[in-house]
C-alpha cells in the first residue's frame, strides 16, 4: 500500500481549526482510496515563539525535509508577535529553503457560491513567483529613529528565478486553455519588469501553442474584476501575485474559498499546501472558520503526490457540499458542520 508522510503545521488562530478539518477529510479519502497518510504535527507558531524565542527550532527546516509534503494552516498573531518576525521565522523561510518557487492559486466559483461579480464563468490559475522578487529580503535601515532615517528594500530578479517561474506558467497554460497573461509594470519599473518582459518574450518563442499577453499590474487588477472570464493562467512576481490572489479570492466568494500550493517542481524538497487566508485571530477557535480553502489545498496536495483520483473525490465532495448552500455564506455554518457535510459527500 502506498504511504505518504505529511508534516502538519497548524500554526496560529484559525489555522488550527481548518487544518484539523482538512486532515479529517484527507484521512477519510485515503482510507477509501487505498493509500495511507501519516501525519506528524509540529507546534510551530507564535505561541511556540513566546515559549522558546523562535518560530521553529534551529533545525526546523531539516526536520521537515524528509516529509512527502507539508500541510500548513496559517501563521501570525500580530497582537503578540510582530508579523515581520513570525512570517520571516516560519512561512517565508520554508518557501525559500525548499525552493517552492511556484505558488499556484486557483480562482473559480464553487457551485452555490455567490461572488461579488456579475461574471460567474471564470476559471483562473494564478502562478505566483514565491522565492525572490520583492520578497527577497535584501535591504536595510540606517540612521534608525533619527530624522535622517533611510529604509531600503531591494527587489531581486534573477534570470534563473524569472525563467523557471515563467516556464512553469507556460507549461500550465499548455495543459489548460493555452492562454497566458504575464503581469508586468515595465512602463514604470524599467529594470526588473523590462527584464521580466524580455524573458517572457524569449520563452514565448518556445511555446508557439500558448497565446501570451503582457498586462501591467494595474490593468490586470481591473481586468480581474471587469473580464475575469478572459483569463486562463496568470503569472506574476511575488508581490504582484500576492495582491492579485487576494483579489482572486474576493471574486471567488472570499478568502474562505482560496486554496494554494507552494510547489517545488523539481521535487528536490517537500512542497507545502495552505489556504490563502490568514490566522483571523478575531474568530480563532470559536468554530466558525470556513475549512473549504484548507480542504481544497489538501486536494491540491494529493494531486501533487500523484493521487489524482482521490484529489478529484475531494473536489467533487466540496462541490456537492456548496451546491447545497453549505459553507457558502461566511459565518452561517460552523466549521464542524461544513466538515461533516464534506465527509458525508465523499461516499
Ligand atoms: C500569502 C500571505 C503571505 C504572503 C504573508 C502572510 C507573508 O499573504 O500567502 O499570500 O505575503 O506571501
Ligand atoms: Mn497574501
Amino acid at each position: 500500500m502506498k504511504s505518504y508522510s505529511i508534516a502538519l503545521i497548524p500554526g496560529d488562530g484559525i489555522g488550527q481549526d481548518v487544518t484539523d478539518a482538512a486532515w479529517q477529510v484527507l484521512s477519510t479519502v485515503a482510507r477509501h482510496s487505498g493509500f495511507t497518510l501519516t501525519g506528524t504535527s509540529f507546534p510551530w507558531s507564535c505561541a511556540f515563539y513566546k515559549d522558546t524565542g523562535a518560530m521553529m527550532p534551529a533545525d526546523g527546516i531539516e526536520a521537515l525535509r524528509p516529509f512527502d509534503a507539508i500541510l500548513l494552516g496559517s501563521v501570525g498573531w500580530p497582537a503578540e508577535v510582530p508579523d515581520s518576525i513570525s512570517l520571516h521565522g516560519l512561512l517565508l523561510p520554508i518557501r525559500k529553503a525548499f525552493v517552492q518557487y511556484a505558488s499556484i492559486r486557483p480562482h473559480r466559483l464553487l457551485p452555490g457560491v455567490e461572488g461579488p461579480l456579475k461574471a460567474s464563468d471564470f476559471d483562473i490559475l494564478c502562478v505566483r513567483e514565491n522565492t525572490e522578487g520583492e520578497y527577497s529580503g535584501a535591504g536595510g535601515r540606517v540612521h534608525q529613529g533619527t530624522e535622517d532615517e533611510v529604509a531600503v528594500e531591494t527587489s531581486i530578479f534573477t534570470r534563473a528565478g524569472v525563467e523557471r517561474i515563467l516556464r512553469f506558467a507556460f507549461e500550465q497554460a499548455r495543459q489548460r486553455r493555452g492562454k497566458l497573461a504575464s503581469v508586468t509594470k515595465s512602463n514604470a519599473q524599467k529594470h526588473s519588469m523590462v527584464f521580466w518582459d524580455e524573458v517572457t518574450r524569449q520563452l514565448a518563442a518556445e511555446y508557439p501553442d500558448v497565446e501570451v499577453t503582457s498586462y501591467h499590474i494595474d490593468a490586470m487588477a481591473a481586468r480581474v474584476v471587469m473580464a475575469p472570464e478572459s483569463l486562463d493562467v496568470v503569472v506574476a512576481s511575488n508581490l504582484f501575485g500576492d495582491i492579485l490572489t487576494d483579489l482572486g479570492a474576493a471574486i471567488q466568494g472570499g478568502l474562505g474559498f482560496a486554496a494554494s500550493a507552494n510547489i517545488n517542481p523539481d521535487r528536490s524538497a517537500p512542497s507545502m499546501f495552505e489556504p490563502v487566508h490568514g490566522s483571523a485571530p478575531d474568530i480563532a477557535h470559536v468554530g466558525i472558520a470556513n475549512p473549504i480553502a484548507a480542504i481544497w489545498s489538501g486536494a491540491m496536495m494529493l494531486e501533487h503526490l500523484g493521487e489524482r483520483e482521490a484529489a478529484g473525490m475531494i473536489m467533487a465532495a466540496l462541490e456537492r457540499t456548496t451546491i447545497r448552500g453549505i459553507g457558502t455564506v461566511p459565518g452561517k455554518d460552523r466549521t464542524r458542520s461544513i466538515t461533516a457535510a464534506v465527509l458525508a459527500a465523499l461516499d
